[in-house]
């Protein structure tokens, strides 16, 4: 009988220092002026997890992601994935879900199916093509284009492409920006299951507090640029969430507020 090996996404983030080069007009003359982004940065995410990361806009959370993902390079400091520190975009184990990843001219089919074209094996690939799309119930929209879905279906399309290709971390940053209400906590609940069923590591920043508290294993937050990590917290409840019961969760909501600069929660 075959042994199965589970791979483990194991993310360790040591002393991490990123700072881009200052091409603001009044430091032109100083060439090499540097903005600092994200100052002293450690951080790991266990296999399996999954971390909100919440913080001020510009603070350098897309930044700490592309990082992670291999898009960026650390100024100092390391990234290191079960062990091994990483050198450039790893896109066999980190799928990075976007907003607007999906390609215009292609079906919704086609656009999962670019997620597992390495594989050989016609029957089972259909299958997983297939079993997504059922998963994110767009059963009977394999063939239309993007244009031809409605947002939260276009966002379901999204995951679809995401989850098929199977990756041992998936990395979300804004996943539900520019969705209605209702289709936002859809959806939201959506990737709460995903995440009970597959429990992939995943990384999720928002600028949602309450995405953070329904959604995370842990939360992280931010400080202002150069970004520090402010508040780490991990949420001991179970799922599903109530925040307007829960007094834990109503506390830290209300700390969170107040940390980001917001005197009483709304
Ligand atoms: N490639 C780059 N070159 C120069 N500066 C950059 C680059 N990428 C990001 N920055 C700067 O780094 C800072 C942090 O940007 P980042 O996109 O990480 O913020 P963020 O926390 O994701 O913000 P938001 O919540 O608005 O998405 C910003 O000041 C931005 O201008
Ligand atoms: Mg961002």
């Amino acid at each position: 009988m075959g042994t199965i090996v589970k791979i483990m996404s194991h993310i360790h983030i040591k002393n991490l220092h990123k700072s881009y080069l200052d091409r603001s007009p009044n430091t032109s003359k100083k060439k090499d002026h540097r903005i600092s982004v994200l100052e002293n940065i450690n951080l790991e995410f266990e296999d399996g997890e999954m971390v909100c990361i919440l913080g001020p806009s510009g603070c350098g959370k897309s930044t700490l992601l592309k990082m992670i993902a291999g898009f960026e390079k650390p100024t100092s400091g390391k990234v290191l994935i079960d062990g091994q520190p990483i050198d450039g975009p790893r896109s066999d184990n980190i799928f990075v879900f976007q907003h607007s990843g999906l390609l215009p001219w292609m079906t919704v089919w086609e656009n999962v199916a670019l997620g597992v074209r390495h594989m050989t094996d016609t029957v089972k690939k259909e299958t997983r093509i297939q079993d997504h799309i059922n998963m994110v119930e767009l059963t009977g929209f394999e063939y239309h284009y993007p244009h031809q879905l409605s947002g939260g279906m276009l966002r379901r399309a999204e995951l679809a492409r995401a989850l098929a290709v199977n990756p041992n971390t998936l990395i979300m940053d804004e996943p539900f920006s520019g969705l209605d209400f209702l289709t936002h906590m859809k959806i939201r609940e959506e990737v709460v299951n995903m995440h009970e069923l597959i429990k992939k590591t995943t990384l999720v920043v928002t600028h949602d507090i309450d995405d953070a508290l329904i959604m995370g294993d842990r939360i992280i937050v931010m400080s202002d640029r150069p970004a520090q990590v402010k508040l780490e917290q991990t949420l001991n409840c179970g799922r599903p969430r109530n925040l307007g019961e829960d007094k834990q969760l109503k506390e830290l909501r209300d700390e969170i507020f107040f940390m980001l600069g917001v005197s009483y929660a709304v």
